[in-house]
């Protein structure tokens, strides 16, 4: 086995199509369905918000789509990334266990999130759109667009939960730097905002509801269009430049992984690495896939299979998906990408399919394990990254229990440098692990929409 630590892919070895996995599920996907009177959408019922461009590739079944060469030299500025084996991890830990990570850090906005927002950008420039109105939690996918925008020339709007607002200020500071706007969500600028505001004046906001304000500009004007940073097909399907680059990567590591890892918010950084993985496995072969998420927000692990809306105000397709319910609350815990009640309807699908596992840790377990993993490997993870680690340091000490020396690789999906207020809080004692409200999600799923036909 090789003895390096990192692992670089020259640029031109970046990948020159997107992978779909809708082409190789034994089942497909159920289809989105129409809001209002529930039958099957067709591409035209989502014009108004989404190009066409993307609209197709959101009910595509063709294996490989070409990633556009404008969207390819852009990524070069950051892509490939770089695979790491976590060499001094292992040995804090004393485990046989091989930890590799894929670091999505290192792009220009800290995340995974600038390799859609990328592709977004471009296809809604090449149709002439002017301005693009969106939603973000934590500020990664804001950040993202934002600096997307800025290279092609669009006007960016950001609804931003309002918990995040005033815990990340930085976030929105980065978003104005490359020309964006951002407003804490709920907000007074959108009938969805202002409803709930006037419901609940001190909400802090969830991605629900920030998606319905972004959704309602997106609809109301003729030169705007919503970008989703998570959760549809089309997002999951650009995130796979991550696995497969992961892939060549490990080939040159001369190692295979026993256990692929991600954390799961809307599912996009999981799908991204997981995918390619996934077709192996329906293929034959044997490897673990695994999804983490908040024990505050457990949505594979706790949510309902159904048909549901993406958003709070419901103006969003039904998509069918493990959802906690679309008026679900999540508490202001530090991950705000994670903070979201649905799930991609494909990686539910695999969730499903059983060719996937998924567990959930509370905040405080996640932040124990961002520390260690920071001060043996110098990176300092987003919040939503530390769901990872944790799941990788316990797979390891698994792997140490039982004399295994497996594979692990999981995707670090972003740097925390403007989550310096979580680890302050972390330090101070300050941070708690809300138990799950068992009670506000029987309520929450009493609104799941009854679908007809
Ligand atoms: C660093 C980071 N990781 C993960 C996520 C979760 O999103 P997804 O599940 O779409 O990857 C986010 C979302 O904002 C994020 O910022």
């Amino acid at each position: 086995m090789s003895e390096s630590t990192k692992y670089f892919l020259p640029e031109d070895q970046m990948p020159k199509a997107w992978y779909n996995l809708a082409a190789d599920l034994p089942t497909p996907v159920p289809p989105p369905r129409h809001p209002g009177t529930t039958e099957i959408i067709s591409p035209d019922d989502l014009a108004p918000i989404f190009p066409r461009a993307v609209i197709e590739q959101e009910m595509s079944t063709e294996r490989w789509i070409d990633i556009p060469e404008p969207v390819r030299e852009i990524c070069r500025l950051w892509r490939p990334s770089p695979l790491v084996r976590a060499r001094r991890l292992e040995k804090i830990l004393d485990t046989p266990a091989k930890i590799f990570f894929k670091n999505e850090g290192v792009s220009p906005a800290g995340s995974h999130k600038p390799n859609t927002a990328v592709a977004q950008a471009f296809y809604n420039k090449e149709e002439g759109v002017k301005h693009l109105s969106t939603e973000t939690g934590a500020g990664q996918w804001g950040s993202s667009l934002a600096f997307a925008g800025s290279l092609f020339g669009l006007e960016v709007s950001v609804f931003m939960v309002k918990v995040s607002y005033n815990q990340k200020p930085y976030r929105r500071a980065l978003m104005e730097t490359y020309g964006a706007t951002c407003v804490a969500s709920p907000s007074p600028q959108t009938a969805a905002g202002r409803a709930i505001l006037a419901a609940h004046p001190d909400s802090n906001g969830s991605l629900g509801i920030a998606i319905s304000e972004a959704v309602e500009v997106a609809a109301s004007r003729d030169d705007t269009k919503y970008a989703l940073g998570s959760v549809l097909n089309h997002v999951c399907l650009h995130q796979t430049v991550i696995g497969q680059e992961a892939m060549l990567q490990m080939a040159m590591a001369e190692a295979e992984p026993d256990v692929v890892i991600a954390c799961t918010g809307g599912g996009s950084n999981f799908a991204g690495l997981a995918f390619p993985y996934v077709r192996e496995k329906i293929k034959g072969r044997s490897v673990r896939i695994i999804g983490v998420e908040p024990s505050s927000c457990p949505t594979l692990t706790r949510g309902q299979y159904a048909y549901d809306f993406g958003d709070t105000g419901k103006l969003t397709p039904l998509v069918k998906m493990h959802t906690l319910g679309a008026t679900f609350m999540p508490p202001g815990t530090h991950s705000g990408g994670l903070r979201y009640h649905g799930m991609a309807p494909m990686v539910s699908h695999v969730k499903e399919l059983g060719l996937m596992e998924a567990r959930s840790y509370h905040q405080t377990e996640c932040f124990a394990a961002a520390v260690q993993f920071a001060r043996a490997e110098g990176i300092v993870p987003a919040p939503e990254s530390s769901h990872a680690i944790r799941a990788a340091i316990d797979e390891a000490l698994r792997c140490k229990a039982e004399g295994k020396a497996e594979t692990i690789l999981f995707n670090l999906s972003g740097h925390g440098h403007f989550d310096m207020q979580a680890y302050t809080d972390y330090f101070s004692g300050k941070l708690q692990d809300p138990e799950f409200d068992d009670a506000a999600l029987a309520e929450a799923l009493t609104d799941l929409p009854e679908i007809k036909g």
